[in-house]
């Protein structure tokens, strides 16, 4: 049987996770989230203190780091960084704040990038982030341009910060939201666009279940 890659991509807050997973789960895929390993990175780089624009320090500590996902039957997934689980250290604000400074410079990416296509390799895989139709597995045979406007991905976030008992208001969420998208899509290296072959889905009016079942359809058709 082929080995088969679907990527998706997408600005943050599109739910590109949430239906990432389940639809790895529902296909028996592993799950890749790029966005975690570059997360992870940034953690390690804030807690040391490095500056985040020496992208020589950056490249090293990249190399030198050993970053593990992994997803249990429950559907968690779970991140280690070194051995420890940073699961929940990598979603605090000052990460979320950072992280595309540090997944801006081309020798982290290239560190990254490496480890993500190994992981494809062997494996069939959902792999969800910003440049994985792009860059990373170029020749994927599904690809996903997940979006939605910023005012429901700003609420989906609210939403779900609230689940963890954090009650930020909206506007500073469409603030973040936006500025992020701007980062991620006006940088140099593999900014966020859609492959010239990618499904572009807008989920402003679409839960997570209707996503899944239009991306798992067109899978199905392919194997
Ligand atoms: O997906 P998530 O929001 O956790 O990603 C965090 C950040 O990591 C993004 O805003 C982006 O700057 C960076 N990223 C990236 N390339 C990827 C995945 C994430 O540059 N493939």
């Amino acid at each position: 049987v082929p080995r088969m890659s679907v990527a998706i991509d997408g600005p943050a807050g599109a739910g590109k996770s949430t239906v990432a997973r389940e639809l790895a789960r529902r296909l028996g895929f592993l799950y890749i989230d790029t966005g975690a390993m570059y997360r992870a990175i940034t953690l390690k780089a804030l807690r040391r203190g490095l500056n985040l624009t020496d992208e020589e320090s950056l490249k090293a500590l990249a190399n030198e780091s050993r970053i593990e996902l992994t997803t249990d039957p429950d559907r968690l997934t779970r991140v280690f960084l070194d051995g420890e689980d940073v699961t929940q250290a990598i979603r605090e604000p000052e990460v979320s704040r950072h992280v595309s400074l540090v997944a801006g410079l081309p020798g982290v990416r290239e560190v990254m990038v490496r480890r993500q296509r190994e992981l494809a390799r062997c494996e069939n895989v959902v792999m969800d982030g910003r440049d994985v139709g792009t860059v990373v597995l170029p020749d994927a045979q599904v690809k996903i341009f997940l979006t939605a406007s910023p005012e429901v991905r700003a609420r989906r976030r609210q939403l779900d910060l609230q689940a963890q008992g954090h009650h930020v208001p909206l506007d500073s969420l469409i603030q973040e939201i936006t500025e992020r998208d701007r980062q991620d899509s006006c940088r140099s290296v593999a900014p966020l666009m859609p492959a010239p072959d990618a499904w572009v889905i807008d989920s402003s009016h679409l839960n997570a279940e209707q996503v899944i079942e239009m991306i798992a359809a067109r899978v199905l058709g392919r194997l």
